[in-house]
């Protein structure tokens, strides 16, 4: 088969910086050995996030300019509903800053304290955005997306019989909605199939609840669905992503991901009534409905991105260049969630470093060692991300996985420079015997891995 190519060329380059390891050490010890306290330009591949790290097009950057700036009706925010509604068949489109704006406002509208929302698995700030409004966030994966080492083709699923014991445990009366979020971020990037979303709607309907998407990464769901799911080969990526937005009574969605670009988001529902109640909420904070945070320009941009992120080359080499990662140091021996995701490849570091306790946080060790190695920028998600330190015996209590995670943006790096983070990798992997644990010297009660500092427990060499 012929080579799986960028189907793109370049038309702006920003270059990017080699260091040696005598100033990357420097850095990063002034940064209290903490990445996200680096400055970006001091990082030479930066794998951080997926998330408003994207290349805009040529189209996208033509359509800034056709951004109409007017307060209210602009044309730009009817070209962006429209979009959004020809693509998800929502009939009220609210446009957000990003993600987590629509979270704050769907669920401070429809929560209320005592209340419980299931979800595959929530994402940070979805569960946060869930217990401000005084709600419990569930999570309710499927047991196949609980252990890193075993391949499935939809570990994204949400476990249904869980779902309906939830149902019948905490009643109809106190579910305000339920979430699949796809692909599933937290669980490893993984895909949801269209089975189970048919199943998790079907339940929902039947009870009355309504059924929401986080739709982050709709097309690369879709493109899972497409390439894994009996049925669905022949079918337009685009029609299967329609389809999965048909099942649910609306979404969220960061269009930082697979909208394409920096900023941008939106929350879509059929309720007419639920959607005033959410403008209003809209106009304290955000804006006016007919821009709520966004530039017009920004609204041209994410337009111009739902659509060409449904093209079926951009996603054949989307997955593919994030499956070649994955696999290549899978290959030499490298422990990671398996299959590969669609947005990132995530190490598990408990795995690989099996001779750090994980109250030592291998994790960070990994993450510090990557951009110690070769300028190579990840993020821990595990005990720093997720544990805490108990209050009596001042002991690191760890969640139940130790990963980090190295997220691709989307259209930015080549196929050289991923080949370049395997070797990374690879060199890591091969002293990993050498490398030691960390620990805390300042961490602050809430989101500590944003501004924590830490101390090596090894000559970093
Ligand atoms: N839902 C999911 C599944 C996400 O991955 C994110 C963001 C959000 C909601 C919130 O969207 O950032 O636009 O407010 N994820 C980023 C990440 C930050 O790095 O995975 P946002």
């Amino acid at each position: 088969m012929a080579e799986i190519i960028e189907p793109f060329r370049i038309k702006v380059v920003e270059p990017i910086r080699v260091t040696t390891r005598a100033e990357r050490t420097r850095h990063l010890r002034d940064a209290g050995f903490n990445v996200f306290k680096l400055r970006a330009e001091d990082v030479l591949i930066d794998l951080l996030t997926d998330s408003g790290t994207s290349a805009m097009s040529a189209d996208q950057w033509a359509a800034l300019m056709r951004g109409d700036e007017s307060y209210a009706g602009s044309r730009s925010f009817f070209r962006f509903r429209d979009t959004v509604r020809s693509l998800t068949g929502f009939e009220h489109i609210i446009p957000t800053h990003q993600g987590r704006a629509a979270e704050r406002i769907l669920f401070a509208t429809v929560c209320k304290p005592g209340d419980v929302v299931p979800n595959n698995t929530h994402f940070d700030t979805t569960r946060a955005n869930v217990e401000a409004a005084g709600a419990r966030a569930v999570d309710l994966p499927s047991p196949t997306g609980l252990v890193p080492s075993q391949a499935h083709p939809f570990k994204g699923d949400m476990a249904v019989d869980a779902l309906e014991a939830l149902i019948q445990e905490v009643g109809v009366e106190r579910i305000p909605l339920c979430m699949l979020t796809v692909t599933n971020n937290t669980g490893g990037g993984q895909p949801v199939s269209m089975a189970n979303i048919e199943a998790v709607s079907k339940l929902c309907r039947s009870h009355g609840i309504p059924f929401y998407l986080d739709a982050c990464r709709f097309a690369e769901n879709a493109w899972f669905i497409k390439e894994r799911e009996e049925g669905w080969q022949d079918v337009p990526v685009a029609e299967i992503a329609r389809r999965m937005f048909r099942l649910a009574d609306g979404c969220t969605m960061s269009a930082k991901k697979d909208g394409l670009t920096n900023i941008g988001g939106f929350l879509a529902t059929n309720d007419g009534q639920l959607a005033r109640q959410e403008e209003n909420l809209l106009i304290l904070t955000e804006g006016f409905p007919t821009y709520g945070g966004l530039a017009g320009r920004d609204l041209e941009a994410v337009a111009v991105g739902l659509e060409e992120v449904l093209d079926e080359d951009y996603l054949t080499y989307r997955i593919a260049s994030v499956r070649y990662l994955g696999e290549k140091i899978a290959e030499h021996g490298v422990p990671i969630m398996q299959p590969p995701g669609g947005h990132a490849v995530y190490l598990d570091a408990a795995a690989l470093l099996p001779h750090v306790p994980r109250h030592e946080l291998p994790g960070q060790s990994l993450v510090a060692e990557l951009y110690l190695q070769g300028g190579v920028r990840g993020v821990e998600v595990g005990t720093v991300m997720f544990g805490h330190t108990d209050p009596e015996t001042g002991r690191e209590i760890s969640p139940r996985l130790e990963l980090v995670r190295l997220a691709v943006p989307r259209r930015v790096y080549t196929e050289s420079q991923i080949k370049y983070v395997i070797d990374v990798i690879l060199e890591v992997w091969d002293r990993r015997e050498r490398i030691g644990g960390f620990r805390f010297v300042e961490q602050e009660p809430v989101l500590r891995h944003f501004t924590a500092s830490f101390e090596p427990l090894y000559d970093l060499g």
